[in-house]
């Protein structure tokens, strides 16, 4: 059975937009979760390589107020498997792509070239961005040449198209956060995230500088995504069609895809040596569809293996201690992990509670040394948070968000499939709206530009993975009630299910701050 935009687009008029919400949608547990395909990857090794860390991007020029780097979108080589050569899309050509640093307060623009043979989106997911540089689904960046036109592209035609090259700019007007960027393409955004375009941008400012959280070579990013690879070494994705020209995935992949070898940072249940000593590390959920539930395996005595030091928009104001970390696609959890209490010479598993065989183990840490500590986790992180207030809200709107088989194999958010020219909320700007989010059967729904704060779960007070400012979160069935403050720009922007197989069948809205 072929799934086919054509086929959504047919049901989408069937269901109508008038069909009323169901109360409260079913509460599911999620499911441990295998592969998606038939394809099986070649066997690897667990723990035999060691972790990489994805360079960091230099400027090309650095002025008073901005930083300006180029980044080439080509295909590259790399030794993903061992022994086996693996052709990706990459930024720079590598994936994952060289990681921005970037300061709150200095501009940084990034000059992208499109060597691609399809068009391109860039957009930095977490950041307050004016519209035009958001990365929205059809603005897109044609391979040079212009070889492969918007025709091919459904909507494409009505975005801001570039040919080539064009500059992304991002104010960094907002806090030390790990963000990341990432393709954005209409249609394909999932085939072209898992085919390697996605990388990470870490804004830092004072505050977080003039913390003694573990820094240098103790502070690791850690961007997990799963893939499953063919036996010569090549990507496995379900795409009707491997030129991407047409959208579309086949049924297994509906509900998501689901690799079944656990990549970080690119490689395959990589290892890495660390030292007796607290190490602070960003994790990244940038995975199409799979959400993890991480574990230490064994736990270090006396529990508590994560401490919780920021989420998606940055530090927390207080540390939060977690025996597990649940973490769905686009999360962010900036977590410490002290390794003194465990002995020099131990093995630590990052296991995935909710995977199936392989996909249950991420990677290892080997506590290979005994070295002084220098860092701390401080009692108080961030200074206070003027998070939103749902008193002050001018309006609540519900969003419920509905895919698989028991909605006709569709992606809608209240019933409707993603039109571009349909504008689904018009939010003022500078105000506060409660946004209430309910899903079937789960998803993780990210907001562009607007932060957000979680204030109830299904009724109850928000869950232990909801702290902090966000701009993901993981509705598992039932309903979420966010405080949302939209400030920045004015402009229309998405907001849309980070699973991407789902934001591909078009399980996407606008809202337009005004
Ligand atoms: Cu991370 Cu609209 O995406
Ligand atoms: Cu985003
Ligand atoms: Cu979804």
């Amino acid at each position: 059975m072929k799934i086919t935009r054509r086929n959504f687009l047919k049901l989408g008029a069937m269901a109508g937009a008038g069909l009323a919400l169901p109360l409260g949608a079913l509460s599911v547990p999620a499911a441990r979760l295998g592969a998606s395909s038939a394809v099986r990857s070649p066997r690897v090794e667990p723990f035999a390589v060691p972790l990489p860390v994805p360079p960091v991007l230099r400027p090309v020029h650095t002025d008073a107020t901005t930083d300006h780097y180029e980044i080439v979108q080509r295909e590259g080589t790399q030794e993903i498997l061992p022994g086996k050569k693996t052709k990706v899309w990459g930024y720079e050509g590598i994936f994952p792509g060289p990681t921005v640093e970037a300061r709150s307060g200095r501009r940084t623009v990034v000059r992208h070239t499109n060597e691609l043979p399809v068009p391109t989106v860039v957009h930095l997911h977490g950041g307050k961005t004016p519209p035009e540089h958001d990365g929205y689904p059809t603005d897109l960046l044609l391979p040079a040449g212009g070889a492969h036109g918007a025709g091919h592209t459904g909507h494409a035609g009505h975005g801001n198209t570039s040919e080539g090259t064009r500059e992304y700019a991002y104010p960094n007007e907002q806090r030390a956060a790990t963000l990341w960027y990432h393709d954005h393409r209409m249609d394909f955004t999932g085939p072209q995230v898992y085919r390697g375009l996605a990388g990470l941008y870490i804004l830092r400012d004072e505050v977080e500088d003039s913390l003694p959280l573990p820094k240098g070579e103790r502070e690791v990013p850690l961007v997990i995504a799963d893939r499953t690879f063919r036996e010569d070494g090549s990507l496995y994705y379900p795409s009707l069609d491997p030129d991407l020209q047409k959208p579309g995935v086949l049924a297994t992949a509906m509900n998501g895809f689901f690799g079944d070898t656990v990549l970080v940072n690119g490689a395959p249940w990589p290892y890495l040596e660390v030292s007796n000593t607290k190490c602070r590390f960003r994790i990244l959920n940038a995975s199409n569809a799979r959400v993890y539930d991480l574990a230490l395996d064994p736990p270090p005595p006396g529990g508590e293996p994560f401490v919780q030091v920021g989420g998606d928009g940055g530090l927390l104001e207080a540390p939060i201690a977690h025996e597990r970390l649940l973490v769905s696609p686009a999360e962010r959890f900036d977590v410490v992990v002290d390794f003194s209490r465990y002995r020099v010479g131990q093995e630590v598993t990052l296991k995935n509670l909710l995977g199936e065989g392989r996909t249950s183990d991420v990677m290892r840490f080997v506590v290979a040394r005994r070295e002084g500590e220098e860092s701390a986790v401080p009692e108080r992180l961030a200074p206070e948070q003027h998070f939103p207030d749902p008193e002050t809200a001018e309006t609540t709107r519900r969003f419920f968000f509905a895919a698989g088989g028991a909605w006709g194999g569709m992606s809608t958010i209240n019933l409707r499939v993603f039109d571009p020219e349909r504008v689904d909320a018009r939010p003022r700007l500078g105000s506060t709206e409660v946004w209430e989010l309910s899903a079937d059967p789960q998803h993780p729904i990210h907001l562009h530009l607007a932060h957000f704060r979680v204030i109830s779960r299904d009724g109850g007070p928000p869950g232990p993975y909801d702290a902090g400012w966000k701009d993901t979160v993981f509705v598992r069935g039932g309903t979420v009630r966010l405080a949302v403050r939209f400030e920045g720009y004015r402009g229309r922007y998405v907001f849309h299910c980070h699973n991407l197989e789902h934001e591909d069948m078009m399980m996407m809205a606008n809202f337009e701050v005004v």
